[in-house]
């Protein structure tokens, strides 16, 4: 008995960190929309790439090396300052939601 109750609140457990991480991707988004547009669609600030359309992977590496300093452009300090604080968990997922932005 003690067994399945612990499958089951596993289980639970990982139900909801699905659907977070799921729900993250939107949410996550919200901010750079401001910039880039609800779809992608926009020159942040009349200065960056479009970036709808960009593979995950591509975005991947630019969201990297924004971070780490080895990506961008003038304003590369702006973009740093995005995605500081996002875990490398929360750039694949972003990655994959701007991906899917047609
Ligand atoms: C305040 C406006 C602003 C916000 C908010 C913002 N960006 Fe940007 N973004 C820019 C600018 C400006 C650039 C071009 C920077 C440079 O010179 O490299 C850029 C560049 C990029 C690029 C690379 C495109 C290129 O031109 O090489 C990606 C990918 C990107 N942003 C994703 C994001 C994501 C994801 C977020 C949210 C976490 C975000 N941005 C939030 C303004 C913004």
């Amino acid at each position: 008995m003690k067994t399945i109750n612990k499958v089951i609140l596993g289980l639970t457990i990982v139900g909801s960190l699905t659907s977070l991480a799921a729900a993250g991707d939107a949410a996550l988004f919200k901010k750079c929309a401001g910039c880039h547009g609800m779809n992608a669609e926009k020159k942040a600030l009349g200065k960056s790439q479009v970036i709808q359309g960009w593979k995950a992977s591509k975005i991947e590496t630019a969201l990297n090396g924004y971070k780490d300093g080895s990506y961008g452009g003038p304003m590369k300090a702006l973009m740093k300052g995005q995605v500081a604080t996002l875990n490398e968990a929360q750039i694949k997922s972003l990655a994959k939601y701007i991906e899917s932005k047609k």
